[in-house]
This record gives structure tokens, C-alpha cells and sequence, in this order.
């Protein structure tokens, strides 16, 4: 039966039911519903609606369906109920008889809906948090692992300048951190507790709202009644974290995608996370990193979703308000998932050092080095930019690396040029030169890394 009958002759037809209800969705909600249902409780309780006989009676009712419905979406469901406030009203009100049916005194779906929302972004964002702080973890023990290992960083997809495979590592811990800072921001502004605000107007029994919202673990009660029921922030600011979260690990995807190619052939990845073509047996795609590139689209669908359903609406609650949970509880499922699969990616990663070390070597990766060199014996940086550049095309057409070139032919280029030039062209002096704060020199790396495995 619908919480709303007694205005109503006529009976909802079955499309209005299917299209109005939402339940196959808010069920996911039956914990957060019943807590905040107790916690109404002992609040009626306190301005004198119930006895404490009846409060108590309520609560273990409520404590005995949580129990019976703890992983049964099922049976929750099949109870045709409207939507997850009107399941545990009507479960209740089974249980208890009419005295189920005073819990709803004062509370209006408005500001109870609001507060189950918020206690559930509270309670998925703490995992969410669990799961990024593990995924950063694994990155940390890849960059222990492989600190060393050289390769080429790119730019516009060209071999730019040798790095080492740590910095690489540590370079995606700084953008998980960044998202752990952004989650737990939004979950602080999130930590405000509807209860008690009614409709839209505020509750009309003079309650302890800040008693409340304790009670219920929040840090404060939220201080106006309108804004309250209509606030969707909270949804818009974490899919929104996610979204730039999941642009993180698409890029993290990306990278390793391309470094498992046959054609750069850097990485080696698990057979556990992989999977063979049904025609061509001598494939093993990378089928978990492009899923975590291509779920990105989803999240960012729900996000635009959100910002969307939201714009314009007036205050306060609009039925449109409902759309929140479906792209809320996806863009959290997606996310949680993303992050598990990145960790279990990044476990099983071995690196082929050799192929890694031979790329950084080909591609021209010290011409910096050698206009640094020429800088160093006094020539301008620019003047030092062209000679360098005429000497790669020389080194292009001969098919051969700069640091190949006989020295007679590079003093062709600039009469400046010395025996030492060869020092400096090494790799290892290309990365040994990265010592300043934030380079890929060994040093930098390792004490970066440090600072990571400390905090
Ligand atoms: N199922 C509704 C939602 O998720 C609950 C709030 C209903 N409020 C109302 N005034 N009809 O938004």
C-alpha cells in the first residue's frame, strides 16, 4: 500500500507504478533507512510523540528487519513497495501493528531521503578511500620494485627524454593523492544531517537537531530547511571526484596499454588479468586496462547526468531529485571496481628492462643533453637548440645515434665540441643531470619514494 493513499479514489495505473517507483534502485538504501528511522525515534521520543515503552518496541523492530533484510535485495523487491521509506514503513508496520504507523510523525520522505543518501556517500566514500589508498600502495611497491629500470618519457608520443620507471610510478601516486584529498573534502561538506527539517519548511516538533545529527554520526545538523531536501551536492562534488579520478586511471590504462604493445613491447602483464583473441591464438589483450579506460565514459555520463537533472529546478524537492541514485550508485560500483582491477594490474606488472633501456636509447633522447653541453661551453641556448637540431638530421639520415657520430663530424656543427662531449650523452648522465626537486635523477626518485613510503 502507498504511503499516500487517502487523497487518491483511484487506484496508480501499472505504468505510472513501474515508471514512479524506485525501489529496484533505492533498495540499496534499506541500512541508511532504518538507522535514520531508530535515530527518528528516539528524537520523537524526546518531544514527547512516543513513549519510551513505544520507542523501544519501534527500534527493535526496526533492528530485527535490518537483521532479516542484511543482504536479501530480493526479498526487498518482491515487496512491490514504492520506494525503500515506504518498504520499512509497511515492514513495521507488519511487525508492530498502528503503532509503526507513528514513526513518521514530523519527517517527511524529503528530509528522510536526504539523510539515508548522505549517510550512504559517507559510509561507500570511506571504502572508495580504503581502495584508493591501496591502489597507491601498489603503485608505491611497483616503484620499489622497478626504481631503476629505464625508459623513454614521451611527449606528443615521441621519445622525449629518458626516465626511470619509478618516476613514472610515483607520477600517478601524486594524481591518486590529489583524489584521496578531493574525496575526503567532499565528505566533509557532506558530514551535515537532513533529519529534522521536514518537507521543506522544517519539522514542527521542537527537537534537539544537533542531538540528532550526533546521534546519527554526522558532524552537524544542515541549517536550512529548503536547502536541505534540495541539496544534491554531495552527489554532483563525488561523481564529480570520481570522474577526475577515473581520468587518472584511464591515463594510468592508457600508458600501460601502450607499453604492452607489440610494438614497444616495455611491460609484461599477468595472464590473470588478460584475456586470448577467440580467433588469433597468439593474443593476449589487455582487456582490464581498456575497461577501466572505457567505463570512464559511464562516469562521466552519470556526472553530466546529475548536473543536468539539477539545473533549473526550483526549490525545494522535485520528484526529478529521484534520477540522483541510479548514476550515483554506478559511477561508486564503477569506481570501487576500476580501483581494485588497477592494483591487481599493477601487482602482476613485470617490466622488461632491456626493451625499456634500448627505446630510451633510440630516438634521439640526449639531444637536450648535447645543446646543455654546448650551453655549458658558452654558446646561447637558442643558437645551441639549432646546432644540435642539425646535427639529429645528420644522425637521421646516417640511421645512427648522436652519441655514434665521430667527434671531427660533430665539431662540423659547432668548433666548441670536445672529447668530454660523450660523457654527457650517456643515459646515464641525461638522468644523473635531473637532480633538482620533482627530476627522474636516482637520487630524486629514491628520496621521493621515501617521503611516499613514510606518509
Ligand atoms: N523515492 C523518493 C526519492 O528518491 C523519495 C522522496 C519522495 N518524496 C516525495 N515528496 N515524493 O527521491
Amino acid at each position: 500500500m502507498a504511503l499516500w493513499g487517502g487523497r487518491f479514489s483511484q487506484e496508480s495505473s501499472a505504468l505510472f507504478k513501474l515508471f514512479n517507483d524506485s525501489l529496484p534502485v533505492d533498495y540499496r538504501l534499506i541500512e541508511q533507512d532504518i538507522v535514520g528511522s531508530i535515530a527518528w525515534a528516539s528524537a520523537i521520543t524526546q518531544v514527547g510523540v512516543l513513549t519510551t515503552e513505544e520507542c523501544s518496541q519501534l527500534q527493535t523492530a526496526l533492528n530485527e528487519l535490518l537483521e532479516e533484510t542484511a543482504d536479501k535485495p530480493e526479498l526487498i523487491i518482491a515487496s512491490g513497495a514504492e520506494d525503500i521509506h515506504s518498504f520499512v514503513e509497511q515492514s513495521l508496520i507488519a511487525k508492530v501493528g498502528d503503532l509503526g504507523k507513528k514513526l513518521h510523525t514530523g519527517r517527511s520522505r524529503n528530509d528522510q531521503v536526504a539523510t539515508d543518501l548522505k549517510l550512504w556517500c559517507k559510509k561507500e566514500g570511506l571504502a572508495l578511500l580504503e581502495l584508493l589508498s591501496k591502489l597507491r600502495t601498489a603503485l608505491i611497491e611497483l616503484a620499489e620494485r622497478e626504481i631503476d629500470a629505464v625508459m623513454p618519457g614521451y611527449t606528443h608520443l615521441q621519445r622525449a627524454q629518458p626516465v626511470l620507471f619509478g618516476h613514472w610510478c610515483l607520477a600517478y601516486v601524486e594524481m591518486f593523492e590529489r583524489d584521496i584529498s578531493r574525496l575526503q573534502d567532499a565528505l566533509k561538506r557532506a558530514d551535515t544531517c537532513p533529519l529534522g527539517t521536514g518537507a521543506l519548511a522544517g519539522t514542527a516538533y521542537p527537537m534537539d537537531r544537533v542531538k540528532l545529527a550526533q546521534s546519527l554520526g554526522f558532524a552537524s545538523p544542515t541549517l536550512n530547511s529548503l536547502d536541505t531536501v534540495s541539496d544534491r551536492d554531495h552527489v554532483v562534488e563525488i561523481c564529480s571526484d570520481a570522474s577526475i579520478s577515473m581520468m587518472h586511471l584511464s591515463r594510468m590504462a592508457e600508458d600501460l596499454i601502450f607499453f604492452n604493445s607489440g610494438e614497444a613491447g616495455f611491460i609484461e602483464l599477468d595472464d590473470e588479468v588478460t584475456s586470448g583473441s577467440s580467433l588469433m591464438p597468439q593474443k593476449k589483450n589487455p582487456d582490464a586496462l581498456e575497461l577501466i579506460r572505457g567505463k570512464t565514459g559511464r562516469v562521466y555520463g552519470s556526472l553530466i547526468g546529475i548536473l543536468t537533472t539539477m539545473k533549473a529546478l526550483p526549490l525545494a524537492y522535485n520528484k526529478d531529485m529521484q534520477e540522483d541514485k541510479e548514476g550515483l550508485f554506478d559511477v561508486m560500483d564503477s569506481w570501487a571496481i576500476c580501483l581494485e582491477m588497477a592494483a591487481l594490474v599493477l601487482n602482476g606488472l613485470q617490466v622488461n628492462r632491456e626493451r625499456t633501456l634500448s627505446a630510451a636509447q633510440q630516438g634521439y633522447a640526449n639531444s637536450t643533453e648535447l645543446a646543455d653541453y654546448l650551453v655549458a661551453k658558452g654558446m646561447p641556448f637558442r643558437e645551441a637548440h639549432h646546432v644540435v637540431g642539425e646535427a639529429v638530421v645528420v644522425a637521421i639520415a646516417k640511421q645512427t645515434p648522436l652519441e655514434n657520430l665521430p667527434l671531427e663530424e660533430l665539431q662540423s656543427f659547432s668548433a666548441i665540441i670536445e672529447a668530454d662531449v660523450y660523457d654527457c650523452l650517456t643515459i646515464e648522465s641525461c638522468l644523473a643531470k635531473r637532480e633538482a626537486l620533482g627530476g627522474t635523477s636516482l637520487p630524486q626518485v629514491k628520496a621521493a619514494l621515501a617521503g611516499k613510503q613514510a606518509s
